[in-house]
């Protein structure tokens, strides 16, 4: 993957806690080691128990500290709500929540159902109000929640349903945390641009059409995609009481891929093969 040449900064987060959705690979998993790295403990969920127990016992041995997982599918009525609320008792309340997760089902217009979409909601902008509803008694006060959104909640793409489901989380940061003042809590969101995963879709484009991925890549005006990691810093610093005063705010983490012209990435049928 894009290595991080980045000098080692300390957020002065230890013995903090935090909630991380979807912790268990990807950008959640990024963020989650950082957060450990730094001395807190992390509460994580996902589908998959194994992955989840992976990364777990993964992070505690790089970094010590405790990582509370539960497996749960947050297309499922309340098993996101009961996890935050068990995992906020283990950990003593929290400072802090990232809400990670996100996906997209259905293609266009025509042929995605109202399932589709409301499936989609919930997968990127209602995970995220639930989770910040269910956590609500468990924040410290100055408690921090970012918002994953992405390049596509900003810049229109296909597929509508996926965009309109990460726009909302740029309007939530900017409503919520007007409603969270009382409760001393900031929210903000982060919009990362294209990033290099493991196994994802750009991964998957450079194994099958190293050339085509390598065009991509050198589009951008710093030549290549980004790192999981390098998001999870500004991630990192939005938790830390380094950012206090940034607040409602939409951040994007895109490397610039906007301003050369690229959108969240070439059209779906050169990332499919389709
Ligand atoms: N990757 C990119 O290039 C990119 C760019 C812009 C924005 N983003 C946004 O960044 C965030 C993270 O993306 P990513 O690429 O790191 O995602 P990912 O690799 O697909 O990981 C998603 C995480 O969420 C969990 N998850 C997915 N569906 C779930 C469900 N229904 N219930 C509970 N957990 C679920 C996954 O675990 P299980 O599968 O085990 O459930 C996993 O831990 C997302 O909000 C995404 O929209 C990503």
């Amino acid at each position: 993957m894009e290595e991080s040449t980045a000098p080692a900064v300390s957020y002065g987060l230890r013995g903090r806690t935090f909630l991380v959705t979807g912790g268990s690979r990807g950008l959640g998993y990024a963020v989650t080691r950082l957060l450990a790295a730094e001395g807190a403990s992390v509460a994580i969920c996902g589908r998959d128990s194994e992955a989840l127990a992976r990364a777990a016992s993964s992070v505690e041995e790089d970094f010590g500290g405790t990582v509370v997982t539960g497996s749960v599918d947050v297309l499922a009525p309340d098993e996101l709500e009961d996890f935050t609320v068990e995992s906020a008792a283990r950990l003593g309340g929290f400072d802090g929540l990232v809400a990670n997760i996100g996906g997209k089902r259905g293609g266009g217009l025509l042929e995605s159902t109202r399932e589709d979409w409301q499936a989609t909601w919930e997968l990127n902008g209602g995970h995220a109000v639930r989770a910040v509803r269910s956590a609500l008694e468990a924040f410290r006060p100055g408690s921090s929640v970012v918002l994953v959104s992405s390049i596509s909640g900003w810049k229109p793409r296909f597929p509508a349903q996926y965009g309109a489901a990460k726009a909302s989380e740029i309007y939530l940061a900017g409503a919520l945390c007007q409603e969270l003042a009382p409760y001393r809590v900031r929210v903000n969101t982060v919009s990362p641009g294209s990033i290099l995963l493991p196994g994802k879709s750009w991964d998957r484009l450079r194994q099958r059409d190293p050339e085509a991925y390598a065009a991509y890549a050198a589009r951008n005006p710093n030549g290549r995609l980004l790192n999981a990691e390098e998001v999870a810093r500004v991630i990192a610093f939005l938790l830390s009481p380094a950012s206090e005063a940034v607040n409602g705010a939409h951040i994007p983490v895109d490397g610039g891929q906007p301003q050369a012209g690229l959108g969240a990435g070439p059209a779906v049928s050169e990332r499919t093969g389709m």
